[in-house]
């Protein structure tokens, strides 16, 4: 959940850390704190709020070194004030520490550590660790020995970063749990909680393993797990390019990926499909033709926006590969003993590939024997590096907390998967095939109309930015569309909306309609199309108000309707890809008029770190 950006080099340690911690702002904006080891102290500078509150402080009193540690905060453990934030430092002010995850024994570790004369000066986990590390260095006064046996007494989830005031030349680095990379650089190297951070100073990646530490001097690196044995790891090249963490003229980021979607959808095809011999290629999941043909169940496990990826995969496998699937929340799955076996297929997906929750189910699947695959964004991330097979969305660094272009690769991903099992398991014919890979190669250019035509929907943004409650309604493969409209209405503009299958409205929902609840209704052309324009009528006759996403052309719609945004004609399978834009658009356009933090909405992190 919180940012961690760790610089040693030859430049301003301050400046740099700063700009990666922008970079990071989407893991947690609630406070944030730098560490610069200055002439022999520790200068420490933290501020409750946004980064901006530090960076300004910083303006005026910058803090002059080569070498430090910052933190922006999701907060735990204690409430996001100015103690509260990290870095975190012993009793000394020699060491200073941030930190990402939770320390589940901090509770007893306070205590012994009280009783041994240690005083704490705030309400985190945290705080443990600057005293662990003292405690432990007072011993023979070796950083990477205090750090080995620091957390050889912590339980839980850590990703640290550690400075010390008389070692200007050494920063440290360790993690259990939460991510953290080590960037590479030319006489400077990096910490980071992710890729964003570091993408203007390099590209070149290490990966640190759980229960690993890093070493670093502006010219060196070096790994080692908590006994102190040396490890060998292979610098990875991250293929990012830096602007796509830059917003590039757009007010904010969400409306930044939201017009990225053409290209994500061309980036996630790539080059995996051959339509003139109706194949899909996806070797990177590992799987076997008999071990596709022999598969019996499917289940996907997700957290949020991949959740809803995940159910409208349902749609797609089932329909297209004629094979079970189940949809789990991750958070629900990891506890309730899923009936797994090796016919089992587990398919985890995340854009981070960090979600504790989405972690968690995987390894349980994986300890009862299934195998799991992985639809993933970020590279080298914890899932895709546990998982049996990692299908890569190629989305590029998503920084908007409100996911968009992820979902969009990650159903494009759902889609590939679907055709070639149905193609493997003998259930789609080539032409068909064939078909289906020119549909998916056209969506592109048809959300590329959307997107040159939004003034509608910036309209029915205008006149409905004030109601207090939405009802989203689809059916079949746009009911999880429905429900990802809401989603994104509510995270980002903090209004309250719920989604519902149309056709169970009048179980129910139907109670709360009247004219000051809008109703979103996806009326798009389907087999089901004449059933939703029914559930409309339901809805009028109770003098609600209908905004309909209906098929250009359709001009019957508006005699049910009050408002529509029309998007063009697709096959029905890949409505999905197209529906979503001009409801990701109504709620981006709703936030903007509500005057919301669109990027950063209260509560939220764009990475969901702790269970
Ligand atoms: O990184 P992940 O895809 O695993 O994240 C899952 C959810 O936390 C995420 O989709 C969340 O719901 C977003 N804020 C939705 O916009």
């Amino acid at each position: 959940m919180c940012g961690i950006v760790g610089y040693i080099g030859k430049e301003d340690a301050s400046e740099i850390i700063i700009s990666g911690l922008q970079r990071l702002e989407y893991r947690g904006y609630d406070s944030a704190g730098i560490a610069i080891v200055s002439n022999g102290v520790i200068e420490r500078r933290r501020s409750e709020g946004k980064l901006i509150n530090l960076s300004g402080s910083l303006h005026v009193d910058p803090i002059i070194g080569h070498t430090g540690i910052g933190h922006t905060r999701w907060a735990t453990h204690g409430r996001p004030t100015e103690f509260n934030a990290h870095p975190h430092v012993d009793n000394t002010s020699s060491i200073a520490v941030v930190h990402n995850g939770i320390i589940e024994n901090y509770m007893s570790l306070k205590e012994d550590l009280k009783a041994d004369g240690y005083k704490f000066v705030s309400q985190t986990d945290t705080e443990v660790l600057a005293h662990l590390m003292a405690d432990e260095m007072s011993k023979d006064g070796d950083m990477a020995a205090a750090m080995r046996g620091a957390l050889k007494r912590v339980e839980g989830a850590y990703a640290i970063g550690v400075v010390h005031k008389d070692r200007p030349d050494v920063l440290l680095a360790g993690r259990k749990d939460s991510p953290l990379i080590i960037g590479l650089g030319d006489g400077e190297n990096f910490i980071a909680s992710d890729v964003p951070a570091i993408l203007p100073y390099t590209r070149s990646i290490i990966y640190l393993d759980d229960e690993e530490i890093a070493v670093l001097t502006k010219d060196n690196v070096e790994i080692f797990n908590l006994d102190g044995d040396r490890i060998e790891k292979p610098v990875e090249h991250i293929e990012w390019n830096p602007v796509l963490a830059e917003k590039s003229g757009y007010d904010h980021f969400m409306l930044k990926e939201i017009f990225e979607q053409p290209q994500v959808i061309r980036n996630t095809i790539g080059g995996r499909t051959d339509e003139e011999n109706a194949q899909i290629y996806l070797e990177e999941i590992g799987l076997t033709d008999g071990e596709i043909k022999n598969i019996e169940t499917i289940y996907i496990v997700a957290c949020g926006t991949a959740y809803y990826s995940g159910c409208v995969g349902k749609y797609l496998l089932e329909k297209l590969a004629r094979v079970h699937v189940d949809v789990d929340l991750a958070s629900e799955f990891r506890y309730r003993e899923p009936m797994v076996n090796e016919r089992t297929l587990v398919i985890v997906i995340s854009q981070s590939g960090e979600t504790a929750d989405t972690l968690a189910a995987l390894r349980e699947a994986k300890k009862r024997g299934a195998k799991v695959i992985g639809i993933v964004n970020v590279k080298g991330s914890s899932i895709a590096r546990e998982v049996d097979g990692a299908l890569y969305i190629h989305a590029g660094p998503e920084i908007g907390v409100a996911s968009t272009k992820a979902y969009m690769a990650m159903l494009i991903a759902l889609m590939l998967l679907s055709i070639q099992f149905g193609r493997i398991r003998e259930l789609i014919e080539a032409p068909e095939a064939r078909r289906l890979i020119r549909k998916l190669k056209g969506l592109p250019s048809k959300i590329e109309e959307i997107l040159d035509n939004i003034e509608a929907i910036k309209d029915i943004a205008d006149r409905y930015s004030e109601f207090r409650d939405f009802l989203y309604l689809g059916r079949g493969v746009n009911f999880p569309t429905a429900m990802e409209g809401a989603l994104k209405l509510k995270e980002i503009s903090y209004i309250h909306a719920e989604a519902y299958a149309a056709g169970e409205m009048k179980h129910g929902p139907i109670a709360l309609i009247d004219r000051r609840m809008p109703v979103v209704a996806i009326a798009t052309r389907s087999a089901t199309y004449e059933k939703i324009i029914s559930n409309i009528q339901e809805v009028i006759a109770r003098e609600g108000m209908v905004i309909a996403v209906a098929t250009t052309g359709d001009v019957n719609i508006t005699s049910y309707s009050k408002d529509v945004m029309y998007v063009p004609d697709t096959d029905e399978l890949l409505s999905p890809m197209i529906v979503v834009v001009p409801l990701q658009l109504l709620a981006y356009y709703v936030a903007v008029n509500r005057g919301s933090d669109v990027d950063q909405p209260r509560n939220l992190a764009k990475s969901v770190t702790v269970e």
